[in-house]
């Protein structure tokens, strides 16, 4: 039996995979293209059919169709198999992993039909459309975005679904319906719906605006009303645009977070598509996460005066204690984003170009509105002591220091004094902030040939550990991966965080399946890590030796062409011990 993992590179071609996200173009034997990992002029990045892998020559990016979807999609090993397994209509059946499946196909299916119902209904709503377009949204964004309609009645919607037959407590666990004392109604009521999508664009719930504003109701109605949390949806997980977003946030190494839906549709409208909306809810440690697997640089566009902004600003402290870089685009007064962008979309830019560290921002905007210096500096500890505190470098805590010692005018030390007092009283408070960097910021390190090799070392004999009984000799396992890896076995897993090394199995578990042959891919995998580890090695000796003939050394000389020429003798009788 193959496994799942080789059943789906049987049937995705590599140029399959990629030509979904980039335009390839024919060179040779291989597809070449602009990189869709980082910013070029002239294509560097490489496609081989024959070997099933890509490589670009500009930021050495490289892999097969599981790392390719795991990078541009921004997630992990099991995450890009289900979706090739989809694509490749491979099932993945057994693994614990995939058994609330059904339950979620079925409540993506439902939340499907009401996106599809809602579209529907707004292309037969003339007067809603006109409204959507006076707000300045194109009939393509509109449409991109599927943004719909849900009429004023109690059960359109329910009624809908009935006829595909999906069942009551099914809908319910949809968000879609309410239940009351003479049963269910519909949760969306004479509002414009914008479908909320997961990372991979699949709706999972919705934000629904009120449209005609009712005019003498008794009882006040809400301007916006969410889905509620389901199996799906968690609003602290999700934000609003992130499915288009992705490949502009990486590409323009930013994001621009707005507020509200209008916001958003309209600053991918303006050309800004690295734009994600929080819709309403605060920033959390996690919608942080989603941005840092793009990028560090996050500028935040409010209307500063609003209550969107004083929430925005825990959320900075958050991501500048992850070290991400936080900015400012200041919009005029009054003017959210999308009517910013409606006026005059040059506002927009400009606000962007004109962007300010949110530290600067802060103290620029403080001292606008409290012109006595003594008021001002107890603002400035409550308001601004805080954000410098939760930066990540001492540089940029020094500079800041003196712009505030500036601005009020008083020795730094004074207001270094400050700080320092500020930090004591809130060690608890700074805990808060500090803690969830290292889970969220995964520095840029690229891995090398041997740390993947080792890796899936680890993951098959974690994996099999837990096997009964298990395909391979584990104590002989360790010995000889420690001998080869030069590690203790327990330290190094011992210091794998839970989700990695979860990851770590499934990829073992997915990859390999036939147990005879577990022993022999443990062996070969082994060489294949000793013959990296020695090819690292030989640069490294490559480099010392030219040092050395260089100023004339004898002695290190030989002795490091000893070396090189030993290393690459080992090389070599691994590479030839694989043909015979
Ligand atoms: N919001 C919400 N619930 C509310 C009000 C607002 O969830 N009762 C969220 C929505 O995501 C909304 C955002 O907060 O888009 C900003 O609210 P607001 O500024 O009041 O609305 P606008 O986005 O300006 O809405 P519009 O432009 O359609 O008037
Ligand atoms: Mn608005």
């Amino acid at each position: 039996m193959v496994s799942p993992v080789e059943h789906i590179k049987e049937k995705l071609s590599i140029v399959d995979v990629v030509s979904s996200y980039v335009k390839l173009e024919k060179a040779g034997s291989n597809f070449r293209a602009r990189c869709p990992f980082h910013n070029e002029k002239s294509p560097s990045f490489f496609v081989s059919p024959v070997r099933g892998s890509y490589h670009c020559f500009g930021c050495s990016r490289g892999g097969d169709i599981f790392s390719f979807v795991e990078e541009i999609e921004g997630i992990d090993f099991s995450g890009a198999l289900k979706i090739l397994a989809e694509k490749a209509g491979v099932q993945l059946g057994g693994n614990s992993n995939f058994k609330e499946r059904n339950e979620r196909t079925v409540l993506f299916q439902i939340l499907e039909e009401a996106t599809l119902y809602y579209e529907k209904v707004l292309a037969e709503r003339k007067d809603i459309e006109k409204y959507l377009l006076d707000r300045g949204l194109t009939k393509e964004t509109i449409k991109n975005f599927r943004v719909g309609y849900a009429p004023d009645a109690w059960s359109a919607l329910y009624t809908q679904l009935h006829t595909k037959r999906f069942s009551d407590a099914d809908i319910e666990k949809a968000g879609l319906l309410i239940s009351g004392t003479k049963g269910f109604y519909d949760r969306f009521r004479s509002r414009i719906m914008f479908p909320i999508a997961d990372s991979q664009g699949r709706v999972v719930a919705f934000s629904g605006r009120i449209f005609p504003v009712p005019e003498n109701s008794a009882t006040p109605v809400a301007k916006y009303v969410n889905s509620p949390e389901t199996v799906l949806y968690n609003k602290s997980e999700i934000l609003f645009g992130y499915d288009k977003a992705k490949r502009a946030m990486m590409k323009e190494n930013r994001a621009v977070l707005v507020e509200g839906q209008m916001d958003l549709l309209m600053a991918h409208q303006a050309g800004t598509a690295e734009t994600v909306a929080s819709s309403g809810t605060a920033l959390t440690a996690q919608h942080l996460k989603l941005i840092s697997r793009f990028t560090d640089v996050v500028i935040l566009a409010f209307d500063s005066d609003n209550a969107g902004f004083q929430a925005a600003k825990r959320g900075a402290a958050l991501a500048l204690s992850a070290g991400m870089d936080v900015t400012i685009a200041a919009l005029p007064k009054g003017l959210d984003p999308a009517d910013a962008i409606k006026k005059d979309i040059s506002i927009w830019k400009n606000a962007l170009l004109e962007k300010k560290h949110i530290i600067s921002y802060i103290l620029a905007l403080l001292q606008e509105k409290t012109p006595d210096v003594r008021a001002l500096s107890r603002e400035v500890s409550k308001e601004v002591l805080p954000l410098v505190a939760a930066l990540e470098s001492k540089i940029d805590q020094a500079y800041f220091v003196r712009e505030i010692a500036d601005k009020l005018r008083v020795a730094e030390e004074v207001v270094r004094e400050e700080l320092t007092a500020w930090t004591k009283r809130n060690t608890a408070e700074q805990a808060k902030y500090t803690t969830p960097q290292k889970e969220f910021v995964q520095p840029e390190v690229k891995k090398t040939m041997a740390e993947t090799i080792k890796n899936s070392l680890l993951g098959i004999i974690l994996w099999q550990e837990k096997a009964s009984p298990p395909s391979l000799d584990i104590p002989q396992a360790i010995k000889r991966f420690e001998k080869v890896a030069g590690v203790d076995f327990k330290k190094v897993t011992d210091e794998i965080s839970v989700s990695a090394r979860e990851n770590f199995i499934l990829q073992a578990e997915m990859s390999f399946t036939d147990s005879k042959k577990l022993s022999a891919e443990v062996s070969e995998l082994l060489l294949n890590l000793e013959k990296e580890i020695l090819e690292e090695k030989l640069s490294d000796s490559m480099v010392k030796l030219k040092q050395a003939e260089a100023s004339n050394n004898i002695e290190e000389s030989t002795r490091f062409l000893k070396e090189c020429q030993e290393l690459s003798k080992r090389i070599h009788e691994i590479k030839s011990s694989r043909f015979s």
